[in-house]
């Protein structure tokens, strides 16, 4: 039997406690019909209520406290809300958000994942009904490039201030993000053979594949990392001649991510680029209460990884009980996918808790439910069948990609 696994619960600020004890609610139900080897500590911090009573978001010894854990859950950071509270403690995006980009880097995790597939019941805002195929796998840059934080502001609040942001671009980091973009297409690839799907992607050369990643630079106007980008994919790319490839300036693939997302499989983006599609993948599965996320490093089994909804702390509904957890559980989910590669019996409680929250969006869509309401539907479902779901499989099923 394998050893017992502890996870660290960082609600955070705003909707961020209302969806993590939402997801809680769920978990303990998910874990006791399993019996699940799988322990949990909330912990008051990083949070601005930390902040509020001790000056800082979280204590020295957090990293150290957090390296300890096998995965971290995060909830929400940033405005703690309500918004109708003008008084509230507020601090300024720099200080609240500074430990989720803390965490993202000391701990290496430089691959972020937002999967963005659209499911029955989910809003779908786009009129074509191939906008019902999209499944993209969104890999952001998570170490470096636009994010490092380097710069400064000279003669600030002065007519003649300069401010420089810095960007940061190294072969070592861009030949493992982009290598892992590649293995995650052909994992990708199995797990639709396993479900009976076949899906293809036509190049423009007139070449169709079975999966395929696209790279997106923006090499047009910023031509030293997106060429080191360019030049590393096409090597990386020759190791996989089994995997398709398309590029797309960035600018460009915003329009085709509303025009025709049902094309991209798997797409691998810098950290600012990634921040902003994923927003724009999110929102074609039907908006941020359902997008969920990871932070992880795909090497390192020792270093915990973040897993956290694409959503923030949203001031304005903070508090009121609506938000949606879906996001969160979605993303408990992805967390008990990582706890699965070193033991089945997560990733079998994954595969259920996916399932849960995909039969909750098909029965409920966008129907009006308080964010305790959804996180009891979801666990009495779970409670209904107490029969683990086995994986789906049918004969293939074909979804056509090209134009
Ligand atoms: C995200 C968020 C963060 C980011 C913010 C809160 C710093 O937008 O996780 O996508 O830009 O990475
Ligand atoms: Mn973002």
């Amino acid at each position: 039997m394998a050893s017992r696994r502890q996870i660290a619960i960082l609600p955070g600020d705003g909707i961020g406690p209302e969806v993590t004890d939402a997801t809680l609610t769920v978990l303990d139900t998910l874990c006791a019909q399993r019996a699940l080897p799988l322990q949990w500590q909330v912990l008051p911090w990083p949070s601005t209520e930390w902040h509020r009573q001790h000056g800082a978001m979280m204590p020295d010894d957090a990293l150290q406290q957090l390296h300890s854990f096998d995965a971290l859950l995060l909830g929400a950071l940033g405005d703690p809300g309500p918004a109708s509270d003008s008084a509230r403690y507020c601090l300024p995006d720099a200080v609240s958000l500074a430990p989720l980009l803390t965490l993202r880097k000391q701990f290496d995790l430089w691959s972020c994942e937002r999967p963005a597939r659209w499911q029955p019941g989910a809003t779908c805002y786009l009129s074509d009904p191939r906008a019902r195929d999209v499944d993209m796998l969104v890999i952001r840059e998570n170490s470096e490039g636009e994010y490092v934080n380097q710069g400064g502001r000279l003669r600030a609040g002065q007519p003649d201030e300069v401010a420089t942001q810095l960007e940061v671009f190294t072969r070592r980091a861009t030949e493992r993000l982009l290598r892992h973009a590649f293995v995650r297409a052909r994992q990708r690839r199995s797990r639709r053979q396993q479900e009976g799907r076949v899906r293809t992607f036509s190049s423009a050369a007139g070449e169709t594949h079975d999966a395929r990643v696209c790279l997106i630079t923006k090499r047009n106007a910023q031509p030293f990392w997106g060429e080191l980008y360019s030049e590393v994919f096409a090597a990386i790319a020759s190791e996989f001649p089994d995997i398709g490839t398309h590029h797309e300036l960035v600018d460009a693939a915003c329009m085709k991510f509303v025009q025709c997302p049902w094309q991209f499989d798997v797409v691998v983006a810098s950290n600012l680029h990634g921040d902003i599609l994923t927003d724009l993948a999110a929102v074609l599965c039907g908006g941020p209460g359902i997008a969920p996320s990871c932070n992880i490093n795909p090497d390192r089994r020792d270093l915990p990884p973040l897993f956290e909804p694409t959503h923030g702390s949203a001031p304005d509904i903070a508090g009121r009980d609506i938000a949606d957890p879906r996001a969160t559980l979605l993303s408990a989910a992805m967390l008990l996918d990582w706890l699965g590669e070193d033991d089945t019996q997560f990733s079998e409680a994954a595969h259920q808790l996916r399932a849960a929250v995909g039969e909750d969006l098909a029965r409920h869509a966008d129907q009006v439910r308080s964010t305790r309401r959804i996180a009891h539907d979801i666990r009495d479902a779970l409670r209904a069948t107490p029969h683990p779901a086995v994986p789906h499989t049918a004969p293939p099923a074909h979804t056509g990609d090209s134009q």
